[in-house]
C-alpha cells in the first residue's frame, strides 16, 4: 500500500489484495547471525484481478537468497527484488507456488520488530508490519492464510521450539547438534499474528477444560529461575478463559495455549495465535518484587491478549485504519473482566483516571486523531490512548445506549457473521443496528471525529411548578485536519438526587429521548424538563462516566460536596470531590502565578477528612477519593499558558494543608490499618494497602514532627513490594532524612532484578526536584541501565518525560533537550520506542511562552537529524503542526 501512496496511507484508497495467499509453509533454520527462512507461498489471483497483473510483495530490509516459481528459477526479467519489495512481473494466471529464501541477522535486529533475540531467546514481533522483515509477503491484515512452521535450531542453544497452533512433529536431526519442531495452525490468520520462539526456557505448565470439554494445555515460558513468578499470570489466564465463556460465550479453539515472557519488548504484549508473547513485566510477579498495581496490570494484560483470540484473531481487521475494531473492543472486554473480578466502581474510576490522563491530553493536542483515523504516515504511531482507551469508551457507550441485552445480541451476531473474516467498524456497527433496530448513523461519528466534546449544563428549579430543567449544550473542538464538527450522540446516565441522597422519581420528561436512567443527547442544544419534582434536586450527570466528555456544570461547590457525600453512584461521588479539588487547585495555581498567598479551601479539606473517616466506604475507594488531581490534570484544566511550577506549588500547598488539618486522624487511621497474614494480591487487601499508602503520602508531606520516622519505618518494615515502594517514594519525593540510605538499601536488595530496578529508576526520575535531571543523566550511565532495553528506557527517561511535570518542563529547557537528545540517540536503533518517547511533547503548546519556545526548539532540532526514521519524523512533524 505504501509504495502506491507516497507520503502516507489513506483509508479511502483501500483496495482488496490482487492476490490471495492460501497457505504459508515456513522452514526456519535459526542461527544468531545468519538465519535462513524458506517460505513456500501458495498463491492465486483474486477474483477481480486481471491475468498478468504483477504481484508485489512487501519487504523491509530483506536479503533475498533464493526464488523459485512452481519449482523453477526466474530470470531477471521476470522479477525485481530490493530489500523492501519483491515484484513478480507476470505471474501465472492460475494458482502457483512461490518459494522465497531470505537470510536474516537476528542479533543485529535492534528494532525488536521481525525476528530478534532477547537475552539469547529467538522471538518475533510481527504486528503491525514486522512479518515483512522475515520474508516477502502481502503483509496486510486482510490476507488470511493457513500457516505451517518448521523451526530448526541448535539443541543446546534452543531446546524449546514454539510456533502458532498445535505441535505436529518434533525430533532430532541425525548426525548434527540440531533439532526441529513443526507447528500447524488450522485457523487462517493475517501475517501480523505469526510468531515463533526458540530458546532455553523453563515451562510452567497448566491446563484448562473448556465449557464444551476441550482440554487445553497451557504453558508459560520464562527464563530459568523465574518459574516461581508465574503463578499469578497462570491463574489470571484460567480466569480469563472461563470469563470469556460466561460473559461472551467464547471458547478457546486450539489444543495448546502458550505464553512466552521476554525482557526486550516494544509494547505490553502480543496476541499471536496460540502463542502470546509478553513483555515480562506483564507476567512475572511475586510479593517481594511486584506491587498490587503490577498484579492488577498482569491480570488485565493476560485477559486482553487472551480475549484477542476472538476479537482480533478469529475476527480481524480489514486494514490498519480499523485497529480500534480489535483494540478498543478488547480493552472494553478486559475492563469488564477486571470489573467482575474486582470492584466495579474502583475499576471504573481507575480506567477513567487513565483515560483523562492519557487520552484527553492526546485529544487536546497536535497528535489528536479519530478513534478510526483516515490517514497515517506510520501505523506504529497509532497504537494510541485514543484507539485503545477512547475506543473502549465508544463500545461502552454502545452498551449504555442499547442496553445489556441488545448489546450482547449485537456481539453474538458479530461473532456469528464475521468469524474468519477481516472486517470493518461499519460491519461491527451493522450487527448492533440489526440486533437492536436502532439507527447508529450519528453514533458512528464517535469513530470519525477527534477531540473531546464539552457538554455545558445549566439547571433550573421552579418550585411552584415543581419542574426541574436541565439545558445541555454540546461542542466539539477543532482538531488537526478537522475544523468543522457535527453534533454527536451522547448518552447521559443520570439521576436527580434528593436531600436524603435518594434518586427522585419524576412524572414526565421531555426535551430528549430517555431510556431508563439514560438520556440521549443528539442535538447541539437540549432543554430537558422533568415534572413532578417536589424539592430542588441536585443532578448527578454522566454517572459511571457514561460518555468521554468534559462536563461544564453550574453546580456550586456545596452541591458537589453534597454529591461527594450522598450520590448513589460511587463513580460520581469520586468525581464530585475531584471537581471541587480541581477548581480549588486551579485557583491556587493562579495565586501562585501572581506570587500571592494560596488560600486553602476549608470545606474541601474537611470533606477529604470525612472520606478518610467514613468506614462505610471501601478502603480502595477512599484511597482514590483522597488522591488529589495530578499536576498534569491541573495543567489540562487550565488549558493554556501553563506554568508547571505554579501548578506544583498549588498542589503541594493543598496536600500539606490537608495533611496538617487531618494529621491526627490520618495517623490514627494509618495505625488502625494492619493487614494480617502473608501478602495476597486480591482487591480487598490491595485496597487496604492503597488506602494506607495514600495516608502515608499525606503524612510524609505534612511536616508534622515524627511523621518522617513513620515513613522510614514503613519502608524498613515492609514485607511486600507495594509497601516498600510506597515508603521509598515518599522518602525520596518528600526529601526526608534517610532517602539516600533507602535508595541504597533498595538497590542492595533488588539490584539483580531488572523489573524491581525499573521502579527504583522511576522513583528517582519522577521526583519534582531541581537536581532530578542531573540524577537522571547520571543514572543513564549506571550499569543497571540500558538504552537498548525498552523497559529500562521507559522507567527512566520515559517516566521523567511523562511523570515529572516540573522537571521535564524546566524553564531552562534542559528537560526538553535531554529527552530530545535521547530520542535522537535512539532513533536509528529503535524508532518505534523513540517515537513514543517523543510524544511526551504532545502538550507543549499549552505551556507559557518561555517554555513553549524551548519545547518547540527541541522538537525542531529533532526534525533536523539526517535519515530520521519515519516513526520519529511523523511524531515530530505532527507535534509542530
Ligand atoms: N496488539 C498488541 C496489543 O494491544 C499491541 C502490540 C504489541 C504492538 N506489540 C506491538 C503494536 C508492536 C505495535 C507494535 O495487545
Ligand atoms: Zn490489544
Amino acid at each position: 500500500m505504501r509504495t502506491e501512496t507516497a507520503g502516507g496511507v489513506r483509508l479511502e484508497d483501500y483496495q482488496p489484495a490482487p492476490y490471495t495467499i492460501d497457505r504459508v509453509d515456513l522452514d526456519i533454520r535459526l542461527a544468531p547471525k545468519a538465519t535462513r527462512v524458506s517460505a513456500r507461498l501458495s498463491i492465486r489471483r483474486s477474483d477481480n484481478t486481471a491475468p498478468g497483473t504483477p504481484l508485489v510483495l512487501d519487504g523491509d530490509g530483506l536479503k533475498l537468497a533464493g526464488l523459485l516459481l512452481d519449482g523453477s528459477a526466474l530470470t531477471f526479467q521476470d522479477y525485481s527484488a530490493s530489500p523492501d519489495r519483491l515484484e513478480i512481473s507476470t505471474p501465472p494466471s492460475g494458482p502457483f507456488v512461490l518459494d522465497i529464501s531470505t537470510e536474516l541477522d537476528p542479533d543485529a535486529n535492534t528494532k525488536l520488530m521481525g525476528l530478534y533475540r532477547s537475552q539469547g531467546t529467538y522471538c518475533t514481533q510481527c504486528e503491525a508490519e514486522g512479518f515483512r522483515r522475515i520474508t516477502y509477503f502481502l503483509d496486510r491484515p486482510d490476507v488470511l492464510a493457513i500457516y505451517s512452521t518448521r523451526i530448526e535450531a541448535r539443541k543446546a542453544e534452543a531446546p524449546v521450539l514454539l510456533g502458532n497452533g498445535n505441535l505436529v512433529e518434533a525430533g532430532e536431526i541425525e548426525g548434527t547438534d540440531r533439532h526441529f519442531a513443526i507447528w500447524h495452525d488450522p485457523h487462517p490468520k493475517p501475517s501480523y499474528l505469526f510468531a515463533l520462539v526458540a530458546g532455553d526456557l523453563a515451562r510452567v505448565p497448566g491446563e484448562f477444560t473448556t465449557a464444551s470439554g476441550r482440554r487445553v494445555e497451557l504453558g508459560i515460558y520464562v527464563e530459568h529461575g523465574n518459574e516461581g513468578q508465574c503463578g499469578w499470570a497462570l491463574d489470571s489466564l484460567k480466569r480469563s478463559m472461563r470469563w470469556d465463556e460466561q460473559a461472551f460465550g467464547r471458547e478457546y479453539d486450539l489444543d495448546v495455549f502458550n505464553i512466552v515472557a521476554v525482557s526486550d519488548f516494544n509494547m505490553g504484549a502480543m496476541e499471536n495465535k496460540g502463542l502470546n508473547i509478553f513483555n515480562d513485566k506483564y507476567i512475572l510477579a511475586d510479593p517481594d518484587t511486584a506491587t498490587d498495581q503490577d498484579y492488577a496490570n498482569i491480570e488485565a494484560v493476560i485477559a486482553h491478549e487472551y480475549f484477542h483470540n476472538w476479537t482480533g484473531n478469529r475476527i480481524t481487521c480489514r486494514d490498519w485504519f480499523q485497529l480500534c475494531l480489535k483494540e478498543g473492543l478488547t480493552v472494553f472486554r478486559d475492563q469488564e473482566f477486571s470489573a467482575d473480578e474486582r470492584s466495579r466502581p474502583v475499576k471504573r474510576i481507575s480506567d477513567v483516571r487513565l483515560l483523562k490522563s492519557h487520552q484527553f491530553p492526546e485529544d487536546a493536542g497536535p497528535l489528536a486523531h479519530p478513534v478510526r483515523p483516515r490517514f497515517y504516515q506510520e501505523i506504529n504511531n497509532f497504537y494510541t490512548a485514543t484507539v485503545y482507551e477512547k475506543g473502549a469508551e465508544v463500545v461502552r457507550m454502545l452498551k449504555t445506549l442499547l442496553g445489556d441485552r441488545a448489546f450482547r445480541a449485537g456481539m453474538d451476531l458479530f461473532f456469528e457473521r464475521h468469524d474468519g473474516e477481516a472486517t470493518t467498524v461499519e460491519a461491527f456497527l451493522e450487527c448492533f443496528r440489526t440486533a437492536s433496530g436502532e439507527d447508529l448513523e450519528q453514533f458512528a461519528l464517535w469513530y470519525e471525529q477527534a477531540g473531546t466534546p464539552t457538554v455545558a449544563v445549566k439547571s433550573h428549579y421552579d418550585a411552584e411548578a415543581k419542574v426541574f430543567t436541565l439545558s445541555f449544550n454540546q461542542s466539539i473542538p477543532p482538531t488537526p485536519r478537522q475544523s468543522d464538527k457535527k453534533p454527536m450522540t451522547i448518552p447521559v446516565r443520570f439521576a436527580l438526587v434528593g436531600k436524603d441522597g435518594s434518586d427522585l422519581a419524576y412524572e414526565a420528561i421531555s426535551g430528549a429521548e430517555a431510556k431508563g436512567d439514560v438520556l440521549k443527547l443528539q442535538a447541539p442544544e437540549h432543554t430537558v424538563t422533568f415534572s413532578g419534582i417536589g424539592e430542588r434536586p441536585i443532578p448527578s450527570l454522566f454517572r459511571g462516566f457514561s460518555a468521554p466528555v468534559i462536563l461544564e456544570s453550574d453546580l456550586s461547590e456545596e452541591d458537589y460536596l453534597f454529591l461527594a457525600g450522598k450520590d448513589g453512584d460511587p463513580f460520581n461521588r469520586w468525581q464530585a470531590l475531584q471537581s471541587v479539588a480541581l477548581s480549588s487547585l486551579v485557583t491556587g495555581t493562579n495565586a501562585a502565578v501572581k506570587d500571592s498567598t494560596i488560600e486553602v479551601d476549608d470545606l474541601l479539606i474537611h470533606a477529604l477528612g470525612a472520606v478518610a473517616e467514613d468506614e462505610s466506604l471501601d478502603p480502595a475507594f477512599r484511597a482514590l477519593a483522597l488522591q488529589l488531581p495530578s499536576e498534569a490534570d491541573i495543567a489540562r484544566e487550565i488549558g493554556s499558558n501553563v506554568d508547571p511550577d505554579a501548578v506544583a506549588s498549588a498542589r503541594d500547598h493543598l496536600r500539606k494543608a490537608v495533611a496538617q488539618e487531618n494529621g491526627t486522624s490520618f495517623a490514627r487511621i494509618y495505625d488502625s490499618l494492619s493487614i494480617d497474614g502473608p501478602y495476597r494480591p486480591d482487591a480487598a487487601s490491595a485496597g487496604m494497602r492503597a488506602f494506607r499508602n495514600t495516608l502515608l503520602e499525606y503524612l510524609a508531606h505534612s511536616g508534622i514532627e515524627g511523621e518522617a520516622e513513620r515513613v522510614r519505618a514503613h519502608f524498613r518494615d515492609a514485607d511486600n513490594m507495594t509497601d516498600r515502594l510506597a515508603g521509598l517514594t515518599q522518602l525520596v519525593h518528600a526529601r526526608l532524612e534517610g532517602a539516600d540510605e533507602a535508595l541504597a538499601s533498595y538497590y542492595e536488595r533488588h539490584g539483580t532484578h531488572p523489573l524491581a530496578i525499573d521502579k527504583w529508576l522511576t522513583v528517582q526520575a519522577t521526583a519534582g526536584h531541581p537536581d532530578t535531571l542531573d540524577k537522571v543523566k547520571a543514572l543513564t550511565a549506571h550499569p543497571a541501565f540500558s538504552f537498548a532495553n525498552p523497559n529500562r528506557l521507559r522507567a527512566l527517561v520515559g517516566a521523567f518525560a511523562t511523570g515529572n511535570q516540573t522537571q521535564f518542563n524546566r524553564i531552562d529547557g534542559a528537560g526538553f533537550n535531554f529527552v530530545a537528545d535521547t530520542v535522537l540517540a535512539l532513533d536509528d536503533k529503535n524508532p518505534q520506542v523513540a517515537a513514543r518517547l517523543l510524544s511526551a511533547f504532545r502538550s507543549w503548546r499549552a505551556l507559557e511562552a518561555t517554555r513553549r519556545i524551548l519545547a518547540e526548539n527541541a522538537l525542531r532540532r529533532v526534525t533536523e537529524k539526517p535519515n530520521l526514521s519515519r516513526d520519529v519524523k511523523d511524531i515530530a512533524e505532527r507535534s509542530l503542526q
